[in-house]
């Protein structure tokens, strides 16, 4: 993690691995407010997609509605433009399966750049369908609570809705396809000797310290100089 002279905050580049309701969405956002990175959420990304109501949010609905993962390409499309506007970031969701671990890691080694943390964060299912079902979004500020765990602060406004792929039937469904696709990534980062595993039944603050703990050592290996903006880094990949 590497301090930048004249703005608030930090050069970041970290992944969150975890199943659904392991506290990726909590971290991202905790660690990009006080890290000043951007948060990259694909989940996000795919339900702002649908509200909008285009032509690709009809087609990117009928997988997020089955609670199936919505194409490679469009997704890694997706990504690779918000990767481009961006040195700093957190990136959650993505990727979900080799394809898209394959396609970051050529936009990666083009950019010259490296993970300062790979994150896996671990929660048995159980847990997890607990999570889940009681879970809240602020539609004011897109905040991530729990009706026990993690109540909203006074000062947000809500209203604080549930999420339509939160139901226990289709939770089940994300959880086998995140086991089949996704849980095999952690090898994968941790062949290369990246990857992080954290207990996320541990309280918010303790996973959120120990991924920033792990970002800050060893520092950033970033290969171009500080000048190349973010979208001449990926450009190739956009
Ligand atoms: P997405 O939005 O990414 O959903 P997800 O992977 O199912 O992950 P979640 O948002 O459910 O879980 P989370 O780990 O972020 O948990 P949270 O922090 O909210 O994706 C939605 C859909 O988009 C997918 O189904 C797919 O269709 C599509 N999609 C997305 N990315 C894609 C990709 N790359 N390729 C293809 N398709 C893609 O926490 C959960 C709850 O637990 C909250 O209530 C929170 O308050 C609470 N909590 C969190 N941490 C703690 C803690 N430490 N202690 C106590 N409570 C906690």
């Amino acid at each position: 993690m590497t301090p930048v002279e004249g703005i608030q905050g930090y050069i970041v580049k970290i992944l969150l691995l975890g199943p659904q309701g392991a506290g990726k969405g909590t971290q991202a956002q905790r660690l990009a407010r006080i890290t000043g990175a951007r948060h990259i959420a694909t989940g996000d990304l795919v339900r702002a997609e649908i509200k909008a109501r285009t032509e690709l949010g009809r087609i990117i609905r009928e997988y997020n509605d089955r609670g199936e993962l919505v194409p490679d390409d469009i997704v890694v499309t997706m990504v690779m433009r918000r990767l481009a506007s961006s040195d700093s970031w957190v990136l959650d969701g993505f990727p979900r399966n080799k394809a898209q671990a394959g396609a970051l890691d050529d936009a990666m080694q083009a950019a010259g750049c490296e993970f300062d943390a790979v994150v896996a964060l671990e929660a048995p299912d159980d847990a997890l369908v607990e999570r889940l079902s009681g879970r809240r979004t602020s539609e004011t500020t897109g905040a991530i609570y729990h009706l026990s765990t993690n109540l909203p602060p006074a000062d947000d406004p809500g209203p604080f809705v549930q999420r339509d792929d939160d139901k226990v039937e289709n939770i089940r469904h994300r959880l086998e396809i995140y086991h089949q696709e996704t849980e095999p990534l952690k090898d994968y980062y941790a062949r290369g000797g990246r990857l992080l595993r954290v207990d996320a039944l541990q309280p918010i603050d303790t996973v959120t310290g120990t991924i920033l703990r792990a970002a800050e050592e060893p520092p950033v290996p970033t290969k171009l100089p500080r000048s190349a903006s973010g979208r001449e880094r990926y450009a190739h990949a956009s």
